[in-house]
C-alpha cells in the first residue's frame, strides 16, 4: 500500500523518467528502463540506488505530495502544485482553519489544503459529479495509507465530502469558513454561494484557466454587486533548468 517513486539517477532531460507506483499486489513493474522487482526494493533506504533488469540506474524513494498529485490517477484536470501553493498562500490557510474547496475532481488541491489546516482543521470539499468524488477518495485515501505506513502516525482525516452543487453550500456548512478554494468552470456562481458562509475579511481564490473567464468573474462581481475586492489577478511561472558543468 506504500506509494513509491523511482526516477533515472543521472538526469540528461530537463523532464527526466519519474514514475510512482503503490507497492501491492503486483510483483514487478516494467519500463522502458527496465523491470524493476518489488521483492529487491524491500530493505532498501528512500534514496537508494535500484539497477534495472537492463542495467539502468534508478533512484527509489517515496513520493512529496506534489509527486503523488501529479502522478496519481485523475478523473478532471488538476491545477498543477505551483498554482495550489500560491493559492495556499493567498489564503493563508492555517492549522485549525475551515476551509471549503469546489470542485473536488481528483482531489489534489483537497490533500494540500488537508495538510494545510491539519487535525484541528476541516476541509469541506464539494463536487456534483459522483465518480469524481469517488475518484478523489480513493486518490485521498491512498495517499493516507502510505503515510502511515512511511511515518507510522495518521494523515488527519479531516476532509468531508459531499456530493452536491455548491449552490446548496449554506444549506450544508453550517460552521463559518475562513477561505474557500474554487476550481470550477463557473466561479461566479461558486462565490455568490459561498459569500454568506465566510468570515469578514477572509480571501477565496478561484483557479481560472484563461483570460476570458478571469473578465468574465470580474464582470460578474461588478454586475452583482458582490461584497468582495479582486485583490489579485496572478498568474503563476515555474520554469525547470536543467544544469550540467562541464
Ligand atoms: C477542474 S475540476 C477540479 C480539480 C480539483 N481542484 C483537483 O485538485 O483535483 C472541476 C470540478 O468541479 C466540479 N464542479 C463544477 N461545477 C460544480 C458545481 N456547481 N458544484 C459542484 N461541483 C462542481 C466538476 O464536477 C469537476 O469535478
Amino acid at each position: 500500500g506504500e506509494a513509491i517513486i523511482a526516477e533515472l539517477k543521472e538526469q540528461k532531460e530537463v523532464q527526466h523518467f519519474c514514475k510512482m507506483w503503490i507497492l501491492g499486489d503486483k510483483r514487478k513493474v516494467n519500463s522502458k528502463h527496465g523491470m524493476i522487482l518489488f521483492e529487491d526494493i524491500i530493505g532498501k533506504n528512500p534514496g537508494d540506488t535500484y539497477i534495472t533488469s537492463t542495467g539502468t540506474e534508478m533512484i527509489i524513494r517515496r513520493p512529496s505530495l506534489e509527486e503523488f498529485t501529479l502522478q496519481m490517477k485523475k478523473i478532471a484536470a488538476i491545477p498543477h502544485p505551483k498554482n495550489n501553493n500560491t493559492a495556499l498562500c493567498l489564503l493563508d490557510v492555517s492549522p485549525g482553519d475551515w476551509v471549503l474547496e469546489c470542485g473536488t475532481g481528483s482531489g489534489a488541491m483537497t490533500l494540500f489544503l488537508s495538510r494545510a489546516v491539519g487535525v484541528t482543521g476541516r476541509v469541506i470539499s464539494f463536487d456534483s459529479k459522483e465518480d469524481h468524488l469517488n475518484r478523489a477518495k480513493r486518490n485521498y485515501r491512498l495517499w493516507m495509507d502510505s503515510w502511515k505506513l512511511s511515518h507510522e502516525t495518521d494523515w488527519p482525516d479531516n476532509v468531508t465530502f459531499h456530493q452536491a452543487d455548491v449552490i446548496n453550500a449554506t444549506d450544508k456548512v453550517k460552521h463559518l469558513l475562513d477561505g474557500a478554494f474554487l476550481d470550477m468552470l463557473t466561479p461566479n456562481i461558486g462565490l455568490r454561494a459561498v459569500l454568506p458562509i465566510i468570515k469578514p475579511g477572509k480571501v477565496i481564490a478561484c483557479h481560472i484557466v484563461n483570460m476570458t473567464q478571469v473578465v468574465d468573474l470580474v464582470a460578474s462581481i461588478l454586475k452583482h454587486q458582490l461584497p468582495v475586492v479582486v485583490e489579485q489577478v496572478l498568474e503563476v511561472e515555474h520554469r525547470n533548468w536543467l544544469v550540467t558543468p562541464a
